[in-house]
């Protein structure tokens, strides 16, 4: 009968500091892989807001035909869409009139000043139409009905608007927003992604 050797020496019980740190480490692991995004910087921080506009400029314009969706569908969009043009587009004009503008205005050359002035021009031309649309999109939130009298009008200025936003959206896009990344040096970019940020964080 052969002889048993020594019996094997009982592995060390784990160390529930080594299993809690080592449970953190795995889930840090997975947030970064699972749910961390590519990192984001200012470009596409403002990019981000042009999609939304685009969304919600649609959505206003098929508001202003939707006469026979349901009274919660025309209340929904149009709180919706009246939210979005008085709490967010805001922070998107401050982002290009205050973070942008002076940063960019300063290393402009005669292409890039002429846009920024377009830039600014066209964003007055915005606030102006939003002016007239905003009563009409709070009338139709309060009050589903009133869209069959208001229809005609909020037909005639979303229209305009989401013209006026094709061009300005595309130039945005085309002249200035790529001048951010080739002509900013990474600090100042940095800088003004910390400024965004912020402006929504108050
Ligand atoms: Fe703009
Ligand atoms: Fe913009």
């Amino acid at each position: 009968m052969p002889k048993l050797g020594p019996p094997a020496p009982r592995p060390p019980p784990l160390d529930p500091v080594f299993l809690r740190d080592n449970r953190s480490y795995m889930l840090n692991q997975i947030s970064l892989t699972s749910s961390q995004p590519k990192t984001e910087d200012a470009v596409d921080l403002l990019t981000g807001c042009h999609d939304r506009i685009r969304h919600f400029t649609s959505a206003a314009m098929k508001l202003a035909h939707a006469q026979g969706a349901t009274a919660d569908d025309i209340q929904q969009t149009a709180a919706g869409v009246h939210r979005y043009y008085t709490v967010s587009l805001p922070l998107h004009e401050a982002d290009e009139e205050d973070t942008l503008r002076p940063r960019l205005a300063a290393i402009a050359d005669e292409k890039l000043t002429h846009a920024l002035l377009a830039m600014h021009d066209q964003h007055q031309a915005i606030d102006d139409l939003l002016e007239r649309l905003l009563p009409l999109l709070l009338l139709v939130s309060n009050n589903p009905n009133a869209l069959h009298a208001a229809g005609a009008e909020m037909c005639s200025i979303t229209k305009a608007l989401s013209e006026l936003f094709q061009a300005h959206l595309q130039m945005e896009e085309e002249v200035i927003f790529p001048a951010i990344r080739t002509s900013l040096p990474q600090e100042v970019r940095e800088e003004m992604l910390r400024e965004m940020r912020g402006r929504r964080n108050k």
